[in-house]
């Protein structure tokens, strides 16, 4: 279970997290949706401490933290215990697939270099990727690389996976192909906090949807509720204006 406490960030005297308060339990697929500039990459990017708040608690493991202060023992920990999902994959060039994976494992969880490999091999494997280990991520199709990024972040064994729109950089046919490691990784019951502008997707694969504006989470609901009943007027809106570009004949 993570849990997320007053988390407040302000740039240059403006607001870009309001007051955020947020439990996961385990094995949710907590979905995160809003306008751009809403703040929903900042949200992710606070919790595994690439961006640092004002204020904020992080529960994670049993574990408190304090965003706004962590000795570097404690960003270790963190790290640990949280992965990241890039929309622009963001793989070691130089590295092979094979060694993307095992870096982390090496580098971060201190496992021994064959350790790392057996289990970056059995990562590798799940994503459909064993074949390509010993490639470039130059030599992958986009959708490949991506599997990269998730095999990377899932065989750190997360408390929570963090996945910041992982297929808006994809040619529409590699959708597909990322979207279904990403629903194999839920059914497997690993939680996950997803950024997602795709909502066929999100109402696919998320437990549970947060609707978030101005910095502040203004809707918090099973997928169904928020989709078929959205309570606030924004959230409305927010859907009615996604259906009517993408789906004109769906009606809420
Ligand atoms: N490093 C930064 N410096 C200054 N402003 C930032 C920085 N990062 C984010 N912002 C601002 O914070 C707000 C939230 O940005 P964020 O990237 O979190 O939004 P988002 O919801 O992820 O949007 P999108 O859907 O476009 O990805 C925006 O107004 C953005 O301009
Ligand atoms: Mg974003």
């Amino acid at each position: 279970m993570i849990t997320i406490n007053h988390l407040s960030m302000t740039f240059h005297n403006t607001t870009i997290l309001d007051d955020i308060s947020l439990t996961v339990t385990k094995g949710e697929v907590v979905a995160i949706i809003g306008s751009s500039g809403a703040g929903k990459s900042t949200l992710l990017r606070c919790i595994n401490r690439l961006e640092r708040p004002e204020r904020g608690e992080l529960r994670i493991d049993g574990q408190s933290f304090d965003l706004a202060r962590l000795t570097q023992r404690q960003l270790v920990h963190l790290r640990q215990n949280t992965a990241m999902v890039f929309q622009q994959f963001s793989l070691f060039q130089r590295r092979t697939v094979l060694e993307n994976v095992m870096e982390g494992l090496m580098v971060v969880k201190k496992y021994s270099r064959e350790k790392a490999k057996q289990m970056a091999l059995e990562q590798l494997r799940k994503v459909g990727l064993i074949e390509r280990a010993d490639y470039y991520p130059k030599q992958l199709s986009g959708g490949q690389q991506q599997r990269v990024g998730i095999a990377r972040a899932l065989a750190m064994e997360p408390q929570v996976l963090l996945l910041d729109e992982p297929t808006s950089a994809l040619d529409p046919e590699l959708v597909a192909e990322v979207q279904d490691v990403i629903k194999r990784a839920a059914v497997e019951g690993n939680t996950m906090i997803l950024v997602s502008h795709e909502m066929d997707f999100v109402r696919q694969v998320a437990t549970r949807v947060l609707f978030l504006e101005k910095g502040k989470i203004i809707e918090n609901g099973s997928t169904q509720q928020v989709f078929e009943h959205p309570k606030h007027e924004r959230t409305k809106a927010f859907l009615a204006r996604y259906y009517q570009r993408y789906e004109p004949e769906y009606v809420i």
